[in-house]
Order: structure tokens, then sequence, then C-alpha cells
């Protein structure tokens, strides 16, 4: 059978109660399906660890993720530690190191989801969010400049190379043909005068070698609406990595909750390890009562199959996702229920 060595980084937070459903379901496949698949747990990679040692990883940490065959992640980030500092001291690394640019973020409304969004329609709303992962206004060009005087200043270069994103581009209108034909790039032209109307104009450049992709282009702050007010239009959006994350926090929410929501973090080029992780973050206001859903973390370990080349035991885990809600009233408390994440899980292991 073939073996893939995984990477588990629980992180903080919730990020540890999600973990332990996904591994679940992912040994419930394995044997299903013929494969294996042999962990490497990092489990004090985290804001404790950054606060007894002063580094959220090992200086060599990237190096001991080198060899692994993909990456699953909790979540990072917790109240004692500035977000800037942990996140930029684990997750972005990882994401830089192991060039990690795509940034894939499916969001489906599923049947027996009671959605805030009164259009969004069980099996109608189905789209995907691919965010540039590297570069963009996430740009380490900048900085502070004399703190705590009146002539305070802070700068942000937003960074856009016609590398970076006509390797996003690429990626994103394949996707496109692949699925409904259809893609939508956020943009702000009207707003940001240097780096949009490249980012439109390269889009227009792509789109011309994807003839059977229908595209077109929305500004962010009306694209945001309309992700809220006929979200069943849309197919692939592609975003720069700042309205990529903003959007995909509202899908999650669009399809009932942010904790339903996965991500995987590509290097298409499999040149290093991808990383799959929920959307979400640790959620210091509910962490430690073990009612976290678990539905993001499981999901991404269903792109993480897929991504390993078993896309049927991936489709395995989005079916029972979908059946454990279509067909049962279990749930946990973001989605209106009262199950805990055990319990939850071990329900959808049932529909499994
Ligand atoms: P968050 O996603 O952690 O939480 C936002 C809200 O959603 C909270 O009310 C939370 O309880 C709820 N929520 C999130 N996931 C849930 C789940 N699985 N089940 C039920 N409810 C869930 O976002 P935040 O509060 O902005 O961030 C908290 C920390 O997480 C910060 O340190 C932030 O930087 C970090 N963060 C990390 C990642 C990541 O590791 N990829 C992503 C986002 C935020
Ligand atoms: C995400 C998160 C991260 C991001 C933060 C925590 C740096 O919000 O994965 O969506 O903005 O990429
Ligand atoms: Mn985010």
């Amino acid at each position: 059978t073939t073996n893939h060595r995984i990477a588990l980084i629980p992180g903080d937070g919730i990020g540890a109660e999600v973990l332990p459903p996904a591994q679940q379901v992912l040994d419930v496949l394995g044997r299903r399906h013929g494969f294996s698949l042999s962990y490497t747990s990092y489990d004090d990679w985290s804001c404790e660890r950054y606060l007894r040692e002063g580094a959220m990883m090992p200086a060599d940490g990237i190096d001991q993720l080198r060899d692994k065959d993909a990456i699953l992640l909790g979540a990072v980030g917790y109240p004692g530690v500035p977000d800037h500092v942990s996140l930029w001291g684990l997750l972005i690394p990882i994401r830089r190191s192991f060039r990690q640019y795509v940034n894939l973020r499916p969001i489906r409304v599923f049947e027996g989801i009671d959605s805030p969004v009164r259009g969004a329609q069980p099996g109608e709303v189905d789209f995907v969010v691919v965010r540039e992962n590297m570069e963009g206004e996430y740009s380490e060009v900048g900085g502070r400049l004399n703190r705590g005087f009146p002539d305070e200043i802070a700068v942000q270069e937003a960074v856009f190379t016609r590398a970076g994103v006509t390797r996003l581009l690429d990626y994103a209108f394949t996707l496109a043909s692949r699925r409904g034909g259809r893609l939508t790039s956020a943009t702000k032209s009207n707003g940001i005068v240097h780096t949009m109307p490249f980012w439109d104009q390269l889009v227009a450049e792509r789109a011309a070698s994807f003839p059977q992709v229908a595209w077109d282009q929305e500004h962010i702050d009306a694209l945001a609406a309309k992700f809220v007010l006929q979200p069943a239009r849309f197919d692939v959006v592609v975003a720069s990595n700042l309205f990529g994350d903003i959007l995909s926090d509202l899908a999650a929410a669009v399809a009932g909750s942010i904790g339903i929501a996965p991500a995987a973090n590509l290097n298409p080029e499999r040149d290093f390890p991808s990383m799959f992780e929920p959307v979400h973050g640790s959620a210091p206001d509910i962490a430690g009562q073990g009612i976290a859903n678990p539905l993001g973390a499981i999901w991404s370990a269903a792109m993480m199959l897929d991504h390993l080349g078993h896309p049927a035991a991936a489709r395995d885990i989005t079916d029972a996702i979908a059946s454990v809600l279509a067909k049962s009233d279990v749930r946990t408390r973001d989605l209106g229920g009262t199950a805990t994440t055990v319990e939850f899980t071990d329900k959808l292991i049932e529909f499994l």
C-alpha cells in the first residue's frame, strides 16, 4: 500500500480540537481505499512554545517539514502573543518557504444548512475562491518608523509580480475550465491605481488562452455584496491575498458557518509539501470547551487526500459531510445544534 508522510501541526486553541477528528476520518478512509498515512506530530509548535522559548517553531522547523508529503494544520495565533508575531513565526513561513502560492477555498451550501442568506439554496451555491497566497498586500516591503513620535509612520507596499499573478491566474483559469467554465476576478482598479489595473491586465492576457472560460471582473466592494445577494452565480473567484482572505470568510458565513470552510495551500509544481487547514482560526472564545465544528478540518483533510491522489476517498468525505447535514440533526452550536465536537465527528463517521 502507498504510504504518505503527513506532518500534523495542531497549533493553538481549537486547532488541537479539530485535528483529531480529521485524523480519525483519514484513518477510516485509508483502511477502505488501501493507503496508509504515517504522522509526525509537531504538538508544541504554538504560542505556548513562543512564550516559553521565544519562537513558534524550532530554527530548523521548515527543514523538518520538507520531506513530508503534506501538512495538516489546525490554527495559529492566541491572545498573549501578538498575531503578527505568531503568524509570521509559523503559518506564513510555511506558505512561503514551500511556495504554496495557491490558496484554494471551496464553499458549498449543503442541504440541511440554514444559511443566514435567504437566497443561498442548497445545491445551488458551489464555488471556489482561488486566493493568491505569497505576495500582494501581505508583503514584507515596508516598515515602521519614529515609534511614539507625532511623525510616527507605518508603510506596507502591496507587491504584485507578473510571474506571481500569472501563475495564480493559470491555476484559476484551468480550474474554471474543469468546473463550470466561469471565472470572476476580484479587483479594485477604480481605487487602487497601480497594482489593480496591472492585475486586470494580466487577467485579460491569461483569459485569451482560455477561450472556453467565460470571465468577468467585479470591484471587491460590489463583489462582497453579490456574495450575499447572488451567491449562486459564482464558479471560480480569483483574488489577491487580502481580498481572497476576506472573501473566503464571507463565503463561509454564507454557507452557514466559518467552521465548515476548508483550505488547501498548494504548491502546484509539487516541489514542496502543500498544507491543508481550515479557513477559521483558533477561536479563543470557544477554545477548550470541546464544541468547535470539526467540518472545516475534515473537509481540509479531504482536499489533502485529493492532492495525494485519492479523489474517491476525498469524495467519500464530502459525501459524508453532505449526508450528515442532510439526514441528521446532530450538529455543533455554530450550525444551530447542541452537539460537541466528538459527538458530531462520531455521527459523521456513521455516515462515512
Ligand atoms: P476565528 O476564525 O478564530 O474566529 C472567528 C469566530 O468564528 C469566533 O466567534 C469563533 O468562535 C468562530 N469559529 C471559528 N471557527 C469555528 C469552528 N470550527 N466552530 C465553531 N465556531 C468557530 O477568527 P479570529 O477570532 O479573527 O482569530 C482568532 C485567532 O486565530 C487570531 O490569533 C488569528 O490571527 C488566528 N487565525 C489563524 C488562522 C490560521 O491559522 N489559518 C486563521 C484565522 C485566524
Ligand atoms: C487565513 C488567516 C491568515 C491569513 C492570518 C491568520 C494570517 O486569516 O488563513 O485566512 O490572513 O492568511
Ligand atoms: Mn482568514
